[in-house]
């Protein structure tokens, strides 16, 4: 009988994700494996809620937006005895081997499940955020910023109508990515980031200035970012992050910028759309190659590790090294949007 592989995704979903179970259970097939699909990431896996994933079934899934298997932000290590479950459903489903795939959270609790627990897991690297170290890239970071840079420039077309001030929140979380490269890539002409304060004259100087000239002024500015003197008592999930939605930073700077300056303002918060729809060519390859590359270090064995790109090749690097510290905005790109922005 072949050996199992059972696929989850956990954490919020992106596009990349379906390319990426395709090319586990494309190659794990040829490599003479089985697939499983464990329905709503570590939910699932507690729960040995599994259904079998074939060649055939997932052949074409490459250019289809979310997950197929459906996701949470269930962390075993939260439930009583959630561990001890995820060991039981390895036996229950007969597995050989678990790829996770996930941001930090859903690859932490691999790691801890690796190195506690001696579970045969392999990760691969998901996140529109592109906030997981030991990688380049991940998927879904390509597709959720394209879709904000284009966003941006529909907003300036009506703002330029209206001459008003446009600001656009985006996802990103506590790394400002998204924002920067959204920034850069629709010729903003002010950037907001989690890495840095907002600086509120600075701010209202450079609408002012954008405005003078061009009758219209771009702010992109990440969920996150910070102000002064804020008082930090915002709900948490389950592994311990805000819930940012709550936060209205687009609404909040529109209506700075309107006081200050008396430039009419307006907003608008991307959110989820971020999350959805077909994903970019770049991450369709990237998904495909890390899945790709997940099932080959399940097959040598090599458990505890993540696929990462490294460059321009995919490598196998250890899941704690990942996991242990957000790769945030760099002083090099701060220093080059500051440049250009
Ligand atoms: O981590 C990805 C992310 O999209 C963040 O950018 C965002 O803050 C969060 O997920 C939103 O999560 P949820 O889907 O739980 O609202």
């Amino acid at each position: 009988m072949a050996k199992k592989i059972a696929i989850l995704t956990g954490g919020g979903d992106c596009p990349g994700l379906n390319p990426a179970i395709r090319g586990v259970v494309l190659k794990a097939a040829k490599l003479g494996y089985e697939c499983l699909g464990i329905q709503e990431g570590w939910k699932g896996m507690i729960q040995a809620d599994a259904r079998p994933l074939t060649p055939d079934g997932v052949r074409e899934i490459v250019g289809e937006g979310g997950t197929i298997l459906g996701t949470s932000r269930t962390n075993p290590f939260k439930k009583d005895g959630g561990p001890e479950k995820v060991l039981e459903a390895f036996k229950t489903l007969g597995l050989h081997a678990l790829v996770a795939m996930g941001g930090e959270d859903t690859l932490g609790v691999a790691a801890r499940l690796h190195k506690e627990h001696k579970v045969s897991v392999v990760g691969v690297p998901k996140t529109m955020d592109n906030d997981l170290g030991a990688t380049d890239f991940t998927f879904g970071f390509d597709s959720a910023a394209t879709l904000s840079m284009e966003a941006a420039e529909r907003l300036v077309d009506t703002g330029r109508s209206h001459r008003r001030a446009m600001v656009l929140e985006v996802m990103g979380r506590h790394a400002g990515w998204v924002a920067l490269y959204t920034a850069i890539g629709a010729g903003a002409d002010y950037l907001c980031l989690p890495e840095r304060p907002v600086d509120v004259k600075e701010l209202c100087a450079k609408v002012k200035a954008a405005h003078d000239k061009k009758k219209v002024a771009l702010v992109v500015a990440s969920e996150a970012v910070e102000f002064a003197g804020d008082k930090k008592e915002e709900r948490l999930d389950e592994f311990g992050h805000m819930l940012l939605k709550e936060r209205g930073v687009g609404e909040r700077l529109a209506k700075i910028i309107e006081t200050q300056t008396r430039i009419e303002t307006r907003h608008a918060v991307i959110g989820h759309m971020q999350r959805g729809g077909a994903p970019t060519l770049f991450d369709r390859i990237l998904g495909t190659r890390v899945g790709v590359k997940a099932a080959e270090l399940v097959h040598a064995g090599e458990f505890g590790k993540m696929a990462a790109l490294k460059g321009t090749e995919v490598v196998g690097v250890g899941l704690e090294a990942a996991t242990a510290k957000l790769k945030t905005v760099t002083p090099d790109w701060l220093r080059l949007s500051d440049d250009l922005l």
